[in-house]
């Protein structure tokens, strides 16, 4: 289960109730016993009391139906990885994706107007790799607890003349509480006074040795500003994608996450979407969150029209009835009762949550007062 309350996480701790109350009062936060905690915050808790938790995730969406189908080994593809870029304020994120996306746009899309998509993928070795850009970790913590695990790969980028800081530490907990592989990259490396060692040392405290100390944690000093060791990280990207295969049915029905919507004045309600598993073709019947549509068009991160799109694809699409929320599912039906139908057991369902819905304690919760 995603959700525990604070009488359960005690059990599960072997403390007792105030103990774990005292802990969260601590870490800046007061609970009563009866309140939810989620999955981050309680394994926040077992770090905080040296106690190994097993975090088993079953993917249950607590008010939906979610629909999903196991696949046979012989139907899944390769498909590209899910990279996610996090880091402190300033630390160069935003310089190194726009580094990365345009040193390597392909030779048939070059010149093609980039999208501002919220993902877009690169190719580097004839490989693509999906990047998403997210829009912070509140809503990267807010998709994990509604069960949308999106991203395959972390790359943590820390500023080589800044070191590790308070969202630094707050990017390795949301990667780790979402078991993904981190990739460390050292930015601003042509920086005066960049030390690539000290950062290596400080990330030790927090389990990211490097390969040469006898660890396990890649790490690629680069400089986003002067696009150095940007193919070494893209290399390293897809030797872990490698080890870790990946991998989709592209023929079903597709299935996705909503990664950003938002109202356009001349197109109305369009979403940016994931797509995991299948693929999605125009004219497809969705549901979006408690929203169904229908794809009426989809443009790619380059803002190419695509009449299919397939695993670890971000596109574009206009036809919905509605704006979904960042996060939200995306599944295809056979048609489009069925589709609607579904959106409206859903806001039906929504709506009765929302009455009985009581205040969780949350992982930011539990960071913003560090
Ligand atoms: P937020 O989105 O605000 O969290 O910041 P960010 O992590 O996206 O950082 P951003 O890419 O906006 O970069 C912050 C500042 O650092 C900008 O002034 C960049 O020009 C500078 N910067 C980024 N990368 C490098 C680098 O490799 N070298 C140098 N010298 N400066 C860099
Ligand atoms: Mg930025």
């Amino acid at each position: 289960r995603g959700n525990m309350t604070v009488g359960e996480t005690a059990k599960l701790l072997h403390k007792d109730a105030s103990e774990v109350i005292k802990k969260l009062m601590f870490l800046g936060t007061m609970a009563t016993i009866n309140q939810e905690l989620d999955l981050d915050a309680i394994q926040l808790l077992a770090t905080e009391f040296g106690v190994e938790v097993e975090v088993k995730i079953v993917v249950e969406e607590d008010r939906f139906e979610n629909f999903e189908e196991t696949d046979e080994e012989e139907n899944l593809m390769e498909r590209p990885p899910v990279v996610t870029i996090m880091g402190h304020v300033d630390h160069g994120k935003t310089t190194l994706l726009d580094a990365i996306r345009e040193t390597n746009v392909t030779g048939g899309e070059a010149g093609g107007i980039t999208q501002h998509i919220g993902a877009y993928q690169v190719e580097a070795k004839g490989k693509k790799i999906t990047f998403l850009d997210t829009p912070g970790h509140e809503a990267f913590t807010s998709m994990r607890a509604r069960g949308a695990s999106v991203t395959d790969i972390t790359i943590l980028v820390v500023a080589a003349d800044d070191g590790v800081m308070p969202q630094t530490i707050e990017a390795i907990n949301h990667a780790k509480a979402a078991n993904v592989p981190i990739i460390v990259a050292i930015n601003k490396m042509d920086k005066e006074g960049a030390d690539p060692d000290r950062i290596k040392q400080s990330l030790t405290e927090y389990e990211l040795v490097p390969e040469e100390w006898g660890g396990d944690t890649i790490f690629v000093p680069v400089s986003a500003k002067q696009r150095q060791g940007l193919d070494e990280l893209l290399e390293t990207i897809l030797l872990v994608a490698e080890v870790n295969e990946y991998k989709a049915n592209p023929n079903k029905r597709a299935r996705g996450t909503v990664v950003e919507a938002e109202l356009d004045k001349g197109r109305g309600a369009v979403a940016r979407v994931l797509i995991q598993h299948g693929t999605l073709k125009v004219g497809d019947a969705f549901v979006a969150g408690v929203y169904f549509g229908r794809v009426r068009t989809m443009v790619n991160d380059k803002g190419r029209r695509l009449k299919e799109a397939g695993p670890s694809t971000p596109i574009e699409i206009t036809g919905l009835t509605e704006v979904p929320l960042a996060g939200d599912p995306f599944i295809v039906f056979e048609d489009e009762r069925k589709a609607r139908d579904i959106a409206e057991k859903r806001t039906v369902a929504l709506r009765q949550s929302e009455i009985t819905a009581n205040t969780r304690v949350t992982l930011d919760d539990l960071f913003q007062h560090i």
